[in-house]
């Protein structure tokens, strides 16, 4: 029978001073409980219910109907917020619980399964992640005798001997699913938060004559938690250089790590280098011999091998091998830059194809556009792509010269090894060899200047 995972999310988090649920603040732009449900995915675990509480309506928009939730109305403790998911709980009684805080992003699938080996070999009836901290203090502590633990005390209900306990609830719990639900609507509120403690259910259970015992983790950071943004900044500092050792254990070169911010899913192949003020989300993959950097964002895009990106921006793009992009490029979604494409300084691509070998150097937008291989685009081209209605496509072939300065009022088709002159608004279609140019004739008025000038620096001379 599949296990059962229940996250916490109810709490608000005053102390982060958001408007939002505290889970769904970020870590590496990912929110909290999303690391948590990754952790329980990894771990095989799909049965997941979450309980909602402060910022429901945002939690739901966040978790987009793929989870069970339940609500919480009152946020009166983890205890209390267990019982809103009694009638997830009773559906699969016979399972495995896990219990986790939405707010406590690193724990991983190593640590929740083998926590479950011990659980069931040991035949417990909760088993505790804990951990051994050097400064324990705000969480809950571990109370052990010379049988073994006895209970957990929350730090504001421990005594001075208690508070030098270093052994800490993780908050990750793996409960036998029935023995829970036997204790959790026993819980008291006799403590002095005044609250239903979930931890409270160990000491309930050993109570019956249950076994409960701990799995300590040698991982410190799966119990990290951030109660405010001082400590939210500490956990993303935590995970983005852990996310950095990894790419140096594949051989990725970093010369310094100012502004490197890089997503969990992104992949870097080694013998790439990322250079300062680089920002990599989402599912970005950068091939190997990349040198991207400095001050870069991508989102969600592919870099082919040995390409070089300087000060670009991009979202959703595509850029194939050995290509030169930048300085100050933005690449928009859907743009697919094939392989030795050079795009030059202030230009912008979006949702085109540029094909392989062309050259887009300088002050250019394309947009809505097919353009074939070896095209060169003279400095200042505009596509014309919407009329501010609709978008039209404009076609460039292979070959094609777009002389400086041009516009390309989409539709439009410029065929194979075309020219457009400087300046021209391209608004048919150029025929495959052709020279489209389209500019009215230069009128020129002799010594017309010079008489300005005249009038000009004597107004100056007579000041
Ligand atoms: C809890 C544990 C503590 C442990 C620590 C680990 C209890 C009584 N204490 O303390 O032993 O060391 O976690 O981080 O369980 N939540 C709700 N509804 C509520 C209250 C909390 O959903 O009514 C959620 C919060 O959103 C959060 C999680 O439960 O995700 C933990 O709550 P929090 O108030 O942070 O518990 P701690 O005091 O940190
Ligand atoms: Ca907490």
């Amino acid at each position: 029978m599949a296990d059962n995972v229940v996250i916490l999310g109810g709490g608000q988090g005053k102390r982060m001073k958001t408007d939002k649920p505290k889970v769904l603040c970020e870590v590496l732009g990912i929110p909290m409980i999303r690391w948590v449900i990754s952790a329980c995915e990894d771990a095989g675990l799909e049965n997941i219910c979450v309980v909602k509480g402060f910022g429901a309506e945002e939690l739901d928009g966040y978790l987009g109907g793929k989870y069970k939730t339940v609500m919480q109305a009152e946020r009166l403790g983890t205890g209390h917020a267990v019982m809103q998911a009694v009638d997830f709980l009773k559906e699969n009684a016979g399972s495995n619980t896990l219990v986790l805080c939405g707010d406590a992003p690193f724990i991983d699938d190593y640590t929740i399964l083998n926590a479950l080996n011990q659980h069931n070999s040991q035949k417990n009836s909760v088993t505790v992640v804990s951990t051994i901290l050097q400064n324990p203090t705000g969480y809950g502590r571990i109370v052990r005798d010379e049988k073994g633990i006895t209970g957990i005390i929350e730090q504001k209900d421990a005594n001075p001997e208690q508070l030098k306990i270093c052994e800490i609830n993780s908050g990750c719990y793996w409960f036998n699913t029935d023995d829970l639900l036997s204790v959790l609507f026993e819980l008291k509120p006799n403590n002095a938060q005044g609250e239903y403690y979930l931890t409270d259910c160990i000491s309930l259970l050993i109570g019956k004559g249950k076994n409960a015992n701990a799995y300590i983790s040698e991982n410190p950071v799966i119990a990290l938690g951030a109660n405010d943004r001082r400590g939210l900044l500490k956990l993303n500092e935590l995970a983005r250089i852990s996310v950095i050792d990894k790419h140096l254990d594949n051989g990725v070169e970093f010369t310094c790590l100012d502004g490197v911010i890089i997503s969990p899913e992104v992949e870097i192949e080694g013998g790439a280098t990322i250079l300062p003020g680089v920002i990599l989300k989402g599912s970005t993959k950068i091939g190997k011999g990349c040198v991207i950097g400095p001050n870069c964002i991508l989102e969600d895009t592919t870099v082919g091998e040995n390409t070089i990106l300087n000060s670009v921006q991009a979202c959703c793009a595509q850029v194939g091998k050995g290509a030169k992009i930048g300085p100050f490029v933005q690449l928009r979604p859907d743009s697919k830059i094939h392989d030795k494409v050079k795009i030059g300084d202030f230009v912008e691509i979006k949702n085109s194809t540029i094909g392989e070998g062309t050259s887009v150097s300088h002050l250019t937008y394309i947009g809505d556009s097919d353009v074939g291989a070896n095209v060169n685009f003279g400095c200042g081209v505009a596509t014309a792509n919407y009329d501010g209605e609709n978008k039209f496509r404009t076609v460039v072939e292979d070959h094609a010269f777009i002389g400086c300065n041009t516009n390309l009022v989409a539709p439009v088709k410029v065929g194979k090894g075309a020219y457009t002159a400087a300046g021209s608004t391209i608004t048919k279609d150029v025929p495959a060899g052709a020279l489209a140019i389209e500019r009215g004739d230069t009128f020129t008025k002799e010594g017309y200047a010079e008489k300005k000038l005249k009038a000009r620096t004597e107004k100056f001379e007579n000041k």
